[in-house]
């Protein structure tokens, strides 16, 4: 059985709807990006998926259980295996890396805090940043801080992680080195869904590709099917422009 399967998924910001019928499924340990025009409900899906958008119609089966969106025992177990990582990195200003990232496993969870710096500190070397346990966020570049977010978000031990648009907001030299840590996950068998407007790194990395345009999806495949042989005209127009870009 597929670890993520989502069903005919229908989402609204008010009258407005913004995901309309959206189906995928997703195996463990995959990599799905998501790619399609600006408003075509991409972080939309995410974050109904983590019932920050409450869906309005369709099914979400995580691990075999269906997620029972109006039921908060039902959702804070979806939460608890899930992590989604935005462009903003809200972090503590007046917390160190390390304590960042320990702060809602501790605090929240109730984990035992040395086991926890621990796992924090291998998640600090894993994304290249073991000597900054002690930065302040504000003392960190970018880049530096998309990786925290990252681990910070990787403490948690999630099966699932979305990442939306980790790399938009940095310089073109720091966005290979949070794709690194990524493609790194992948090769965990963390399942993933990345919305990113890095198509190159979307074609070499991700297992499949989704393809959304005004809430639907419009085709799903291999890389190689997205981007060179595409099978719907609408898929075809979105990449020739962004080619040409
Ligand atoms: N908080 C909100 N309230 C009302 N409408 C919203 C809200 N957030 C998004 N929308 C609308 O929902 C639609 C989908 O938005 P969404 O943010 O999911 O698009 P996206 O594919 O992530 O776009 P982008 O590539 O620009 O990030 C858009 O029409 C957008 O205007
Ligand atoms: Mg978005």
């Amino acid at each position: 059985m597929a670890h993520l399967e989502i069903t005919a998924l229908g989402a609204c910001y008010g009258k407005v709807a913004v995901l309309d019928d959206v189906s995928l499924s997703v195996e463990r340990g995959e990599l799905v990006g998501i790619v399609g025009p600006s408003g075509s409900g991409k972080s939309t899906l995410l974050r109904a998926l983590v019932g920050l958008v409450p869906p309005t119609a369709g099914t979400v089966v995580l691990d075999g259980h269906a997620v029972d969106y109006a039921n908060a025992l039902s959702l804070r177990a979806m939460r608890d295996q899930t992590a989604i990582v935005f462009q903003q990195y809200n972090f503590f200003q007046n917390m160190n890396v390390l304590e960042n990232l320990t702060v809602a496993p501790v605090k929240i969870r109730g984990r035992n805090r040395s086991e926890t710096e621990k796992e924090a500190r291998a998640l600090l070397a894993r994304v290249g940043l073991a000597d900054k346990e002690k930065a302040y966020p504000d003392e960190l570049s970018g880049g530096q801080q998309q990786r925290v977010a990252i681990a910070r978000a990787l403490v948690l031990k999630p099966a699932v992680v979305l990442l939306d648009e980790v790399t938009a907001a940095l310089d073109p030299e720091l966005v290979r080195d949070v794709m690194d840590v990524v493609q790194d996950l992948a090769r965990d068998g963390i399942t993933m869904l990345l919305v990113s407007h890095e198509m190159g790194f979307i074609r070499e990395a991700a297992h499949r590709v989704v393809m959304m345009d005004a809430g639907r999806v419009v085709e799903v495949g291999p890389p190689a099917q997205i981007f060179g042989d595409a099978q719907q005209e609408r898929t075809r127009a979105f990449m020739s422009r962004i080619i040409r870009h």
